[in-house]
Formats: structure tokens, C-alpha cells, sequence
């Protein structure tokens, strides 16, 4: 029996992957649990949710530890107080210190609106995206879930899902459809976690079943 997970989540706007992922539990098809949801952004509806469905929440920012290192202890706390497993962020806007992502090699996913490595980086977050793919005129665009390294978007990438752009796209309806696939592609990449199913080869994860 593979042990369940213990699932923190990050996230900063609207919270659908989030959403999506604690759907994919409720049906069953994730073997985790989501013990803890971190916010940077107390007005996020990711928040409103998890209190909602009586989900821990956690709100770093600024305005609630100025210091940077008290910042990163605190995070760190946080996520040692919950056993964590899983570290998914799903939207989340800022950047995880440094401390974290050692402490948690490997077990920290991200899932981000392009077809990695176009279109990632700095810079490179939310509609910026599918603005700047919509002006490159790219025939496809898509999602890349991928583990978390030191450097915006550059983690070794574990699942991409494309899909075709048409005439008539527009940045918006761009968005819209990467977001549809985002909200299948995250929880399965969750799931095969949670499964012990990504495995290293030559340092390389792969997905078992990909
Ligand atoms: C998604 O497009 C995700 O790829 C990106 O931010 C967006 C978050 O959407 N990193 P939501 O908050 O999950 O609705």
C-alpha cells in the first residue's frame, strides 16, 4: 500500500487548479490529502474555498512578516507542521525561497500556462503569457507541469499538454482553453505523485504510464 500524501497547496488568484485538484480527491482519484492552503493574497478565492470545505489556511505576505527570514523559517514551519508530502503550486504568484525548494527537492510541482520552455521565466505570468503567444503567432500553445528548481520555470518538465490555436483566438480564449487543460493535466500529475509513480532515471524523473 503506497502511503496517502499530505498535500500543501499555494496559490494566489482564483484557486480553479486548486479547485481541481480537491476535486480529483473527492472522486477518489488522488491518493492525498490537502492539509494546508498557502496564500500570499488574503482577497484570493482559493482561500474563500478552502475555508469553505475546511482546508487549513495560511496567509504569508509583507504586511504579515516584513522580515525575509523570518519569512522563510515561518514557511518553513508551516510546512514541517503538516507533514508535508506534496508541495503543488497552482498558481501561485511569488517566488518560494530558496531554503524550501532544497528542503523539498523534487516534491515540489508547478503548473504554468505555456508550453515550457517558451514562454517562461520572468515576466512570463498570467495573461502576459498568452498575450505574448498570441502576438508570436504560435500555431500550438498549451500547459507544462513541471518540478520546482532555483530559477523561474526552468524545473525538469513532467507532462505537457498541447492545444491547437485558431484564426480566431484571442489572447482571452487562449487563456481560456490552456486553463481547461491546466485543470485535467495538474491533478493527474498529483495523482501519479501521490502513486509513487514518477520515478529518476539518469537523474531524469519520468511518469510511469505517461
Ligand atoms: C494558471 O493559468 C496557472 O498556470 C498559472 O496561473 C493561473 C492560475 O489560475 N500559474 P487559477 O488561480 O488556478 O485559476
Amino acid at each position: 500500500m503506497v502511503k496517502i500524501k499530505n498535500i500543501v497547496v499555494f496559490a494566489s488568484g482564483n484557486g480553479s487548479n486548486f479547485i481541481a485538484i480537491h476535486k480529483s480527491i473527492e472522486d477518489g482519484k488522488i491518493n492525498g490529502r490537502i492539509v494546508l492552503l498557502i496564500s500570499n493574497n488574503p482577497h484570493s478565492k482559493a482561500i474563500d474555498f478552502a475555508r469553505l470545505n475546511n482546508i487549513k489556511t495560511s496567509i504569508i505576505n509583507k504586511d504579515i512578516i516584513s522580515d525575509l527570514v523570518r519569512h522563510k523559517d515561518f514557511l518553513l514551519k508551516e510546512l514541517e507542521s503538516v507533514n508535508t508530502d506534496l508541495i503543488v503550486l497552482a498558481g501561485y504568484l511569488k517566488m518560494i525561497p530558496i531554503n524550501i525548494i532544497s528542503e523539498y527537492k523534487n516534491k515540489i510541482l508547478n503548473i504554468h500556462p505555456s508550453l515550457l520552455p517558451k514562454f517562461g521565466g520572468k515576466g512570463f505570468y498570467g495573461m502576459k503569457v498568452h498575450e505574448a503567444v498570441f502576438k508570436s503567432k504560435e500555431v500550438f500553445t498549451g500547459a507544462t507541469v513541471h518540478f520546482v528548481d532555483e530559477i523561474y520555470d526552468n524545473g525538469p518538465i513532467l507532462s505537457q499538454k498541447k492545444i491547437k490555436i485558431f484564426h480566431d483566438d484571442n489572447p482571452e480564449t487562449i487563456a481560456k482553453k490552456v486553463l481547461d487543460i491546466e485543470h485535467r493535466l495538474l491533478p493527474y500529475i498529483v495523482q501519479k505523485f501521490c502513486l509513487d509513480k514518477i520515478v529518476f532515471k539518469n537523474k531524469k524523473p519520468i511518469v510511469i504510464g505517461e
